[in-house]
């Protein structure tokens, strides 16, 4: 069941009976730390200081905070936090069952650098300080594709690139995939327009192959994929100017 609050601060479960969805119960016990999940009006807290929320759990000040938005069953996150012990991990989705589950594996990351969040990632100017994140990685939104009307529930557009770089430090990280040719060449103009700077796959973070299961999904029926490594703008006024350029065909 997917929640449609936009406010993250909103319990989202609240008036939801657990009878309706077993998922609710195991989100209600692990928010009170039995699992590395949150939402709601806990969430509240943290803008702004996240870091020293996960420095508690890690046992020191994270190098970097990275957030996955739409990070399903957290598979590629769990593998990055694995990866990298120093730095610190928020997954966020809109589904129950899927923060549960991807909390549930998270409980067994040796370094506790994973927290499973509940909520819409239309929520985001509240929910992160300006220059809190480090790099952020959405790999495969749902594109909203079957009917032109329908495109206006993209999760990326102009405005959310411009929160998105609000949130982001100078020197942080964007990194994109879709199958959707439109949608990719659609966020790459507006990042253009507002001054986002593309980069070369592998130059910051995303070093290894971190293969989602929508992309593998993808890649079995033989379908083109497309991707791209995105700096935020360093002065809004200037934006400079990068080619467009399609990756995976
Ligand atoms: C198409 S799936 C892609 C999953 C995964 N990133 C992958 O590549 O395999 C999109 C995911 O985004 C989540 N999602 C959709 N809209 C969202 C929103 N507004 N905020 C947070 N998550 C969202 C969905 O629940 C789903 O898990």
């Amino acid at each position: 069941m997917p929640i449609r609050k936009h406010d993250p601060f909103k319990d989202p479960l609240e008036g939801l009976s657990s009878a309706v969805n077993p998922y609710l119960e195991l989100l209600r016990e692990g928010s009170k730390g039995a699992l590395p999940l949150l939402y709601g009006p806990a969430l509240a807290p943290y803008p702004g200081r996240w870091r020293e929320h996960l420095s508690q759990a890690m046992g020191h000040v994270p190098e970097e905070l990275i957030l996955e938005i739409g990070s399903h069953l957290g598979e590629v996150i769990l593998q990055m936090a694995a990866d990298h012990p120093q730095r610190a991990f928020l997954g966020l989705d809109i589904t129950f069952k899927r923060v549960v589950k991807m909390a549930q594996k998270a409980r067994h990351l040796t370094k506790s650098n994973l927290t499973s969040i509940l909520a819409n990632a239309q929520g985001l100017e509240q929910l992160f300080a300006a220059r809190e994140l480090d790099g952020v990685i959405i790999f495969f939104p749902d594109p909203w594709a079957k009917k032109q009307r329908q495109t206006k529930n993209r999760l990326i557009n102009a405005q959310f690139l411009t929160t998105l770089a609000n949130k982001m430090t100078s020197e942080g990280w964007f990194w994109f995939k879709t199958d959707c040719e439109p949608y990719f060449s659609e966020v790459l103009a507006h990042a253009k327009a507002l001054g986002w700077r593309e980069e070369s796959i592998g130059t910051s973070l995303p070093t290894q192959t971190y293969t989602s299961r929508f992309e593998r999904h993808f890649r079995d029926l033989g379908l083109a994929t497309y991707e791209s490594v995105l700096r935020p703008p360093q002065d809004p006024r200037t934006p400079p100017s990068f080619p467009s350029v399609k990756i995976n065909s």
